[in-house]
């Protein structure tokens, strides 16, 4: 059972969103580990903000090209449907998201962002959009189905990760994180369900639902309680660096098959992670538990990611000793862990969800709102 939550869907804090960053985070220059890496860095972020501009590009295709199969992931605000596009038998993952209850929780905004954000992105661990378009009911989002299932499902089935394993997923999240943050977005929302696992054992991330362009410090509540940084639970106005301490979550979580704060009751987790306090399990070893201590800080004035050194401080950690970084990025390194796909549109290593109809409205709801989609 998955045991998350979103949250976010009011915006209390949301004052002001373009107030300039912390001294600390004027530091977190991303200091090159090579002149090569760099380079190819500055040309995915010109292609980007030229997608951008023209908010990801035209909308495609319309729902009757696809033809639709079972349901691959639910959501709050709609489900994720397998389909095949019908002139070119590819599959696709369709996001189906509904205008009505996104408009009730006050989604409108992040839903705009997600659509330009992931229709402008192009990376090797990242989800990219192919088609997106609307009718009077609903939005689509189309994306490459990725079905080796979510790192949730193999992280639960195998109960934690070797080390090994959950360096190697660690790696391809710090490249994206890297590459995210280059583009000025902040993620938000990194936890096992939102990254998906493809058939060579390569990570890709999915749900771009609260990711959002800030240069400087944001003040939004949102992400999921057992990821949320300390700054965003004191509601202190954050920035990129609570990807990094959701990041630590996440590598804690892999290696030891729980995370690191938790209770029932959210309250009690926030209690848990603002106090900074949490065990190591037994079997961490002693380079991840000193790679924790500095991701999982309180403090962001110590906080990896934020220091003078930048991510190269969590790049050449020693944790990290044994990765070549340009060979992950290239994808030249064999995964240590490969989930069975028997073929491209192989849905077994998804959860079986209950199945609805779409209902399309016979008037297009919510036009004006809506409009630039
Ligand atoms: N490209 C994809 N390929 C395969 N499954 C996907 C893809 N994108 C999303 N999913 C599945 O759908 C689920 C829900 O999608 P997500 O974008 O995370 O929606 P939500 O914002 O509702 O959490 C994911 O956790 C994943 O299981
Ligand atoms: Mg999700």
């Amino acid at each position: 059972m998955k045991n998350y939550n979103k949250i976010g869907f009011s915006e209390p804090f949301k004052a002001a969103s373009h107030v300039s960053s912390t001294r600390a985070a004027d530091q977190s220059q991303t200091k090159p580990t090579s002149v090569e890496y760099q380079q190819i860095l500055d040309k995915l972020k010109a292609e980007f903000d030229e997608k951008w501009r023209n908010k990801g590009g035209p909308s495609t295709s319309d729902v009757n090209d696809f033809e639709r199969f079972r349901t691959l992931g639910t959501g709050s605000f709609g489900r994720v449907v397998l389909t095949k596009h019908k002139s070119t038998g590819r599959f696709y993952a369709m996001k189906i998201l509904e205008k009505n209850r996104i408009m009730k929780l006050k989604q409108l905004e992040h839903t705009l962002y997600e659509k330009n954000i992931l229709m402008s992105l192009n990376f090797p661990f990242v989800v990219c959009m192919e088609f997106c378009f609307k009718d009077n009911s609903y939005l689509y989002f189309v994306m490459p189905f990725v079905n080796g299932g979510e790192m949730f499902t193999h992280l639960r089935r195998k109960h934690k990760f070797e080390e090994n394993l959950s360096r190697f997923y660690a790696a391809q999240v710090v490249l994206s994180l890297e590459y995210l943050h280059h583009l000025d977005l902040i993620y938000r929302d990194l936890k096992p369900e939102n990254i998906l696992i493809d058939c060579e054992g390569y990570l890709k991330i999915t749900d771009f639902g609260f990711c959002k362009l800030v240069k400087g410090r944001t003040w939004t509540l949102c992400g999921t309680p057992e990821y949320l940084a300390p700054e965003i639970i004191l509601s202190k106005g954050y920035g990129k660096t609570a990807d990094w301490w959701s990041f630590g979550v996440l590598v804690y979580e892999m290696s030891a098959g729980y995370p690191p704060f938790y209770a029932q009751d959210p309250m009690k987790i926030y209690e848990k992670i603002v106090s900074g306090k949490y065990r190591f399990a037994p079997h961490f070893s002693t380079e991840l538990k000193d790679f924790l201590r500095n991701m999982l800080q309180v403090d962001l004035s110590r906080r990896y990611g934020n220091l003078r050194g930048g991510i190269h401080d969590i790049r050449s950690h020693r944790w990290f000793k044994d990765i070549n970084w340009l060979n992950i990025y290239n994808r030249k390194v064999e995964a240590p862990f490969k989930p069975i796909c028997k073929n491209p549109g192989d849905t077994s290593n998804f959860d079986v969800y209950d199945e609805e109809p779409l209902r399309v409205a016979s008037r297009d709801m919510f036009a004006k709102e809506f409009e630039e989609f």
